[in-house]
């Protein structure tokens, strides 16, 4: 067996008695031909390994560089030198692999975020993406063990679809046919009759439908996958393949809706404090390191760590869109015409006024409820007043929309008459409109954007990031 081995983070948190171990990872630095930092991963804490001196040759000393890979066997004592309790002292040093220092582009220094975007497959194994990494990894767990507890099911929602969930025609196409000389039909157009699905196919951009579908019988059902959108932006927080959770509820209505997205926030926060606090406490420094070179206005009033606590803390800001436009109106930013984007009662908002009603007015997420009908979804819940739907969109300071959601329109008429005037194809969506055929129940869902999420939690002004290998527009490399 070869992975007999203690992991570096589990070592470091004993008590050492000059017990024998085996550790593995890679160099991070080697001083003096007599100490190796040593990284596996677990943590971004390096484990001293100390080499006495005439125990290896002069050529295998030479092969001990950064980033070169390494079996030790020793024994773990109590260290002497600063911020380490436990190192070991080797018997056994045994390269696994090689590296050629002189080529390997992450030298032990600092390096930018976007000279290591170039360098993804590397990145991992320096401290900032180690951290964020885990961090993610973390939540991602906190999710499932948030909706596991309350007895929501996890549905797998398909990732091929023939449908556009969102109606707003930002699909990426999955086809078999020859790009070259497709067949066509008589009128000319392409023949997707002959493609692999038998008709037009694309990658899904939200496994709501399907997760209604799945709600209107178990109740509550959660989904946790990939969504892929052909959006053109090329924002810091927009991903053209990006990791969505959506749990779908019967029997919510939009209060219960928001209830639970708070409930759900705070859980996988607290969680990710729980068990990555070291690695946010690297983040925070981090953060707070860069943001040194911003103007005082511009950086974080909270730290990293004041900002997770206050937000567990304390009850998201609840108002309607009506509410948001005229506090915009009312606002200094808009009388010095500071926004570059117009505000009227209408309006799609911009990033801009997300921004300016959570950082400047509130400083606090906030959930704006009652969006006019014209700029979201057909499947909202049409509301009294014949204009707004029973939307939510939760905005958070320094990334604005977090999470989208709403109750869904339940009664069949309103539904096909705004899927008419919407020209959302009802035939296509036949399968949807059984679940208000077939025992309607009031219901409601959202879906947290998971990069979002993981950007909001440990400080990453970019959304490339925190996603392994981003997608975004002109970039699939990796
Ligand atoms: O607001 P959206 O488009 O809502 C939906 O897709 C609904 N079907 C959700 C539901 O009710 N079940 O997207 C939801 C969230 C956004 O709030 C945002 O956090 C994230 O998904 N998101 C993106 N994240 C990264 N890159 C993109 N291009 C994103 N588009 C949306
Ligand atoms: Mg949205």
């Amino acid at each position: 067996m070869f992975n007999k081995r203690i992991k570096i983070k589990e070592l470091l948190a004993t008590e050492p008695s000059g017990q024998e171990v085996t550790i593995m990872g890679w160099v991070r630095t080697f001083r003096n031909n007599q100490f190796i930092a040593l990284n596996d991963g677990s943590t971004n804490n390096n484990l001293q390994v100390v080499v006495e001196l005439g125990m290896l040759d002069e050529a295998t000393l030479k092969r001990i560089t950064t980033s070169a890979s390494l079996k030790v066997t020793g024994n773990a004592v109590a260290s002497l030198g600063k911020g380490q309790k436990v190192e070991v002292k080797a018997s056994k040093i045994e390269i696994l692999g090689d590296s050629d220092a002189e080529k390997y582009p992450l030298q032990p220094k600092k390096h930018s975020l976007e000279f290591l975007r170039e360098i993804a497959h590397l990145r991992f194994r320096t401290n900032t993406f180690g951290a964020v990494f885990r961090v993610r990894h973390t939540l991602a767990f906190a999710v499932h063990k948030f909706f596991h507890e309350k007895g929501f099911v996890y549905m797998h929602t398909p990732i091929i679809t023939a449908s556009d969930a969102e109606g707003a025609g930002e699909m990426f196409r999955v086809t078999t046919l020859d790009m070259e000389k497709p067949p066509r039909n008589e009128e000319g157009t392409v023949d997707y009759k002959e493609d692999f699905f038998g008709r037009s196919a694309n990658l899904t951009v939200s496994g709501q439908l399907e997760g209604e579908l799945a709600a209107t019988a178990f109740s509550e059902i959660y989904t946790f996958g990939p969504t892929f959108r052909a959006e053109n932006s090329n924002t810091a927080r927009h991903l053209a393949e990006f990791w969505m959770i959506e749990p779908e509820m019967a029997f919510y209505d939009l209060e219960d809706n928001m209830d639970l997205a708070e409930e759900f926030i705070r859980y996988i926060i607290q969680y990710a404090m729980d068990h990555n606090r070291e690695d946010l406490e690297f983040l925070a420094q981090r953060l707070a390191e860069e943001e040194k070179s911003l103007p005082q206005d511009k950086r974080s009033e909270l730290g990293l760590i004041e900002k997770l606590e206050f937000v567990i803390n304390n009850k998201f800001e609840r108002i309607t869109y009506t509410e948001a436009i005229d506090i915009l109106l009312q606002s200094p930013a808009y009388k010095k015409k500071k926004f570059q984007y117009d505000v009227k009662w209408g309006i799609d908002m911009q990033s801009e006024h997300e921004r300016y009603l959570v950082e400047k007015h509130f400083k606090k997420p906030v959930i704006v409820t009652g969006y006019p009908k014209a700029i979201k979804a057909f499947y909202m819940r049409e509301n009294e007043d014949g204009k707004t739907v029973a939307a939510m969109d939760i905005l958070a300071p320094g990334i604005g929309e977090i999470v989208g959601g709403s109750q869904r329109e339940e009664r069949q008429e309103k539904l096909e008459a705004r899927m008419k005037e919407m020209h959302v194809p009802a035939e296509e969506l036949w399968w949807y409109l059984d679940t208000r055929r077939f025992g309607t129940v009031p219901h409601a869902g959202f879906g947290l954007g998971f990069e979002r999420m993981v950007q909001f939690v440990t400080g990453m002004t970019n959304i490339r990031d925190v996603i392994a290998f981003p997608r975004t527009p002109k970039s699939a490399e990796f």
